[in-house]
């Protein structure tokens, strides 16, 4: 079952989102003593980690930055300082920020041209910090996604071999439409997380968002996302929100 949120516009969007990272925050510190958080890539979630970051605003002494492990969902073939780089990204909005420690931010080294290197390495580094070991799956407290507007999830693409992968934590999927290869957690770790929050915004994605939360079956890889043990939820903004019908349509929060 996945809770759904509709924020009135994208502003709002970002203040439920870091409400959300910031509770979730606290509760993994104050239970376990620190908080592994995947971050999303793409555009969307810029925003969000601009708000997190803001010293003048509510969230950045509230998440305990440094008991904080940051990890990404995914991230393009690229160099860290490409533009196209989620990484780039997120230090340029967020990690440059606030007082993370470097040793716990966990990046994705897509600058080694050979992807599948990259994969492996990405994975090595999961299992240390984890404490993972062989058959065991490392359980974030946060997992932030996007939704592309084919339905897409991290780097996990429709009719991608990767959403079949049972055994390895990190691919790196060769994704035709793209030409290019990315590399992504794969759906066992995203669904073996405590919580995962979808961050949608924008009219363009109210097809597939209606798709994958009112269309019965959908084969789509964001409807792949079921948490096993723990919480789904979807924070829309209204234009995202405008396909939902009866049940789907929730008063903006
Ligand atoms: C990426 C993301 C991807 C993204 C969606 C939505 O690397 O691009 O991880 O899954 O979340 O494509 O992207 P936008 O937020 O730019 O629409």
């Amino acid at each position: 079952m996945s809770l759904v949120r509709v924020a009135k516009d994208a502003s709002a969007l970002m203040r439920l989102a870091a409400e959300e990272v910031a509770e979730r925050a606290e509760t993994a510190v104050a239970e376990r003593g620190r908080f592994f958080l995947a971050l999303a890539g793409g555009a969307t979630p810029k925003r969000l980690y601009l708000l997190l970051a803001d010293p003048r605003g509510p969230y950045f002494t509230r998440v305990p930055w440094d008991k904080t492990d940051i990890f990404f969902g995914d991230e393009r073939h690229v160099h860290p300082d490409d533009p196209e780089s989620n990484y780039g990204m997120a230090r340029a909005a967020l990690l440059s920020r606030v007082p993370v420690r470097p040793e716990h931010v966990h990046r994705i080294r897509a600058e080694d041209t050979n992807a599948d290197a990259v994969a492996a390495d990405y994975e090595r580094e999961l299992r240390r910090t984890f404490g993972s070991k062989p058959g065991e799956l490392p359980r974030f407290d946060l997992v932030l996604l996007g939704l592309g507007q084919d339905g897409h999830t991290a780097s996990l693409f429709p009719g991608s071999d990767a959403l079949d992968a049972t055994e390895k934590l990190v691919l790196a999927p060769y994704v035709e439409r793209l030409r290019t290869h990315r590399i992504t957690l794969a759906l066992p770790v995203l669904n073996a997380a405590r919580a995962v929050v979808f961050l949608v915004s924008g009219a363009e994605k109210a097809e597939k968002v209606a798709e994958v939360l009112e269309g019965a079956g959908s084969a789509l890889p964001a409807a792949r996302i079921k948490p096993s043990g723990g919480e789904l939820t979807w924070l829309l903004d209204a234009p995202a929100a405008a396909l939902l019908g009866g049940a789907g349509a929730r008063p903006p929060a």
